[in-house]
């Protein structure tokens, strides 16, 4: 990674660097994004087979099982990065301006401003933290339905492995089963929250897009590079 001060000698004196991603925050999105991807597709083929190999003699026809191993292999990693990323949350001291977007939620002016501003009627209004209210709510109802689905994975995996983990967690895991009134239901919502992602994804990459036209300050580099500009004043 180049440094700051190399990369500011670099470029104008009207334009600074700002660190936007630490090397830790790209390295987990570029991961969940590539296990969301990979647990969409098979998730879309443990619920509705899309491809069936030609039926031989032979017991090669392991294809469905060969879906189902890769989707627990990528839930575990979505698991381990879900886990990485709330110590990272709360924890690491390079990262508090996630903590501090908490501060505006109770602002109703940043409210109003923020969908101004997504409207074009009013300026970006002034952020506590590193999200503004808005994107916040997206974030935590992404979390949410992380959780959900990582819940009701869990719940269905233990069905399925009764040594290591799976033995471990069975009885917790049927605990909340029963809770919600079982495994069809748990089936049902593992799929119901794989849409709401899906919904996640499609509006964050809109924003993305929005911002790195409006803004203009390299947003999207960011989560390649870690590092955006910014207009001196
Ligand atoms: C973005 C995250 C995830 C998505 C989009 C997703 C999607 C899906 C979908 C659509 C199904 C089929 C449900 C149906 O029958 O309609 C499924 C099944 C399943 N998922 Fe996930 N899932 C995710 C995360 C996880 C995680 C974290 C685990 C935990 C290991 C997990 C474990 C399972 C298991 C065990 C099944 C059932 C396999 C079977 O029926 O044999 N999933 N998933």
């Amino acid at each position: 990674m180049q440094s700051k001060d190399k990369l500011e000698k670099e470029v104008d004196d009207k334009i600074e660097v700002e660190i936007e991603f630490t090397p830790f925050y790209r390295w987990h999105h570029w991961i969940r994004v590539f296990s969301i991807i990979a647990l969409i597709v098979t998730g879309f083929y443990i619920s509705v087979p899309f491809v069936i190999p030609a039926v031989n003699a032979e017991p090669t026809n392991f294809l469905n099982a060969e879906f189902r191993a890769v989707h627990q292999i990528f839930g575990f990693v979505l698991i381990s990065m879900f886990i990485a990323k709330t110590y990272y949350f709360l924890f690491a001291k390079k990262n508090k301006m996630e903590v501090h977007s908490f501060k505006d939620i109770f602002c109703l002016k940043n409210w109003v401003n923020q969908v101004g501003y997504y409207l074009f009627l009013t300026k970006h209004p002034k952020i506590s933290g590193a999200y503004n209210v808005i994107q916040l709510l997206a974030y935590v109802m992404f979390y949410i339905a992380m959780a959900g689905l990582i819940i009701t994975g869990l719940i269905l995996y233990v069905h399925n492995y009764h040594a290591g983990i799976g033995g471990l967690l069975y009885e917790p895991m049927r605990y909340i089963e029963a809770l919600l009134g079982g495994v069809a239901f748990v089936r049902e919502l593992h799929h119901v929250l794989m849409w709401g992602v899906i919904l996640f994804v499609v509006g964050h990459i809109y924003m993305v897009v929005f911002n790195a036209i409006h803004s203009k300050e390299g947003t999207v580099d960011a989560i390649f590079s870690g590092y955006k500009w910014k207009r001196k004043h």
